[in-house]
């Protein structure tokens, strides 16, 4: 999704600027632009596509200014073309911005009355009308303050005038944003992520605040435009160097890590010699919580639904879930004995940032599953759970999903213990389990053979439908996920048990259905929901663990076999083949796999 890149300097800064703009990339985006000042002039290059597409253009190798902004931009308001790219300027200003800003067609509307002249068709260039007209009677400071107040929506910005050679301007209200601070230089970025390769030293901007940025010197102001001292923060994970190595996408270099990121997630969380599960200074007394929401959004809301049936296998806590997007408007019940858990692999999603800002406003207790630890998310969480899986770049999520479920596993066996709610050695049994894990992930990465003959069936497909009981349904769900982003292909995610009350009558002949049936408690009835699609004329691909006993079935179209281990842990092994035959049915097509169309890795904007 969109971002933002500001730099202050005494050198030239197009570069640095292209070079930072990269780092943003796996977001995910259609244009991106650069604005810089020289002489008392702004200019400006933007282009529709990749960063490299900007940095071919010619303009760029001559563009001068020590004071400069970048953006890349994914479409909200506007088709995504140069035209509506960012930056946007008028003759004394240039602005970019991510977010959303909600009253742009009446502002719109009152400027042009005013004589403005509207080249985007996009909610900025607002903003951009705003400011200059402002600047007709007021200082920088009483212009900006005055414009912001204008503004209903979500905003980060970066701003920089025609007549002050020497700054920018960064504005935060809804969306992100990040201060750097160099030698001789100072940033601006959506997020720390992009300012790492420049600076470990960073500070947040907070919702209502607003910054001016020299080369040496940072101030920061409230809403009223009175100073804020900023703490600066030391970031401790340094850059990761994060390249494809011999792999064709990340995606798929992602997908064949998952063995090393969850052991290494266990070991964070394991004490290997007490079998003991170590989740340090949880703030609130076990006694406190009798019930747990669990909220994200997209495959991070798969991880909450989940641990539901987790919660509920181990724990006698009441457990509810939900999407970010309803729960932040519906007339929620808020109680003080609710652990509030928000799971989100950016940490910067807009949804689920304001789902956890609501609940924190009403004082509850709040907790955070994420892979970002500088990220909004955790900042402003009482409490993190980190998933230490790495950066990933992939939109697609595979590793983080995994190391979302192993964190509110591991979560899961911590508080039934605690109540009490879990025997001693069944608990010990649990996490016995838990450590083998990681081998029997690789063993069904290595063993998976037939993904990539059976994945042409799903990429010519009309449609398709995933299903599963109990455990195996919120892999269904994520399954079906990953084939409509990767493949654009039409999947849905079903109950097994509940085709019959409606979806049983898409089944047609040939449509290829995956079912997902380990040996579990739910393994006899949704063989039997198996039959009931296949007698209708579905191509099934049934999905189990490896077992003794045969399969009691006659007509599936293919079997797939994971690792066997206990009924909690088998989500994880079905997990494999369903993002193997997402990405090889995309990889068939030709799709941009770590990219897919309209898509985003980091949704800031609700
Ligand atoms: C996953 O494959 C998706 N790209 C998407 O559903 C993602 O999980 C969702 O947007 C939430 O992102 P987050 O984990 O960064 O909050």
């Amino acid at each position: 999704m969109c971002g933002i890149i500001g730099i202050a300097s005494n050198k030239a800064v197009s570069s640095a600027i292209i070079n930072s703009l990269r780092k943003l990339e796996y977001r995910g985006y259609d244009s991106a632009g650069i604005a810089t000042l020289s002489n008392g002039i702004l200019n400006e290059v933007k282009s529709k596509g990749r960063v490299d597409t900007l940095e071919k253009n010619i303009a760029i190798k001559n563009m001068l200014g020590s004071i400069g902004i970048g953006h890349v931009r994914w479409a909200t308001h506007g088709a995504p073309n140069t035209l509506n790219a960012h930056p946007h300027s008028s003759d004394n200003v240039s602005v970019v911005h991510n977010g959303i800003i909600e009253n742009s067609t009446l502002l719109k509307k009152h400027l042009i009355n005013k004589g403005h002249i509207f080249k985007s068709q996009t909610d900025t260039e607002v903003i951009v009308h705003l400011i200059t007209e402002y600047l007709k009677e007021l200082n920088l400071k009483d212009a900006i303050i005055k414009t912001l107040k204008q503004l209903h929506g979500s905003f980060a910005l970066g701003i920089i005038f025609k007549d002050q050679p020497n700054l920018i301007v960064g504005a935060r209200r809804g969306s992100p944003l990040a201060v750097g601070y160099g030698l001789n230089e100072n940033y601006l970025g959506s997020d720390s992520y992009a300012l790492k390769s420049m600076t470990n030293k960073i500070s947040y901007l907070n919702d209502g605040e607003f910054c001016i940025i020299k080369k040496d010197q940072v101030d920061f102001f409230d809403e009223e435009g009175l100073k804020v001292n900023k703490k600066v923060l030391e970031l401790t994970s340094k850059e990761q160097d994060y390249d494809k190595g011999d792999f064709k996408h990340f995606m798929a270099k992602e997908i064949e890590e998952q063995p090393t990121t969850l052991k290494n997630c266990i070991n964070e969380y394991i004490n290997v010699i007490n079998n003991d599960i170590n989740i340090n200074n949880f703030p609130w007394n076990i006694k406190e919580i009798s019930s747990v929401t669990l909220i994200g959004c997209g495959t991070a809301y798969h991880s909450c639904l989940m641990a539901k049936y987790w919660f509920e296998e181990n724990t006698t806590l009441d457990v509810t879930t939900d999407i970010a997007s309803e729960f932040r408007y519906r007339k929620n019940r808020f109680k003080d004995d609710n652990l509030y858990i928000f799971v989100s692999q950016s940490g910067e999603t807009a949804d689920t940032y304001a789902a956890l800002d609501l609940c924190n406003k009403n004082n509850m207790k709040t907790c955070s599953v994420v892979n970002v630890i500088e990220s909004s998310i955790a900042r402003d969480s009482k409490f993190i759970l980190p998933i230490h899986c790495g950066i990933e770049i992939g939109v697609a999520s595979t590793k983080a999903f995994m190391g979302q479920m192993l964190v509110l596993y591991i979560l899961v066996l911590k508080l039934g213990i605690l109540r009490k709610d879990l025997d001693k050695d069944l608990y010990l049994n649990k996490i016995k389990d838990l450590k083998v894990l990681p081998k029997l992930v690789e063993q069904t990465l290595l063993s998976e053979s037939k993904i990539q003959a059976v994945s042409s069936s799903f990429t010519d497909a009309k449609g398709s439908m995933f299903l599963g009981r109990g455990f195996s349904y919120p892999i269904a769900l994520e399954g079906a996920l990953k084939l409509k982003e990767l493949a654009y292909v039409h999947a849905e995610g079903y109950p097994a048990g509940e085709m019959k009350h409606g979806p049983l009558a898409l089944i047609e002949d040939g449509m290829p259905v995956v079912v997902l049936a380990p040996r579990d408690n739910y393994y006899k009835k949704t063989i039997s929901n198996m039959q009931e699609v296949i007698a209708r004329g579905a191509k099934v691909l049934l999905i189990t663990n490896k077992s003794k006993d045969e399969i009691f079935s006659e007509n599936i179209w293919e079997t797939i076999l994971v690792e066997s281990t206990n009924d909690d842990l088998l989500p994880f092994l079905l997990t494999i083949p369903l993002q193997k035959l997402a990405y090889y049915s995309a990889l068939k097509k030709g799709y941009d796999i770590d990219k897919p169309r309209n898509l985003a890795k980091s949704v800031t904007v609700e």
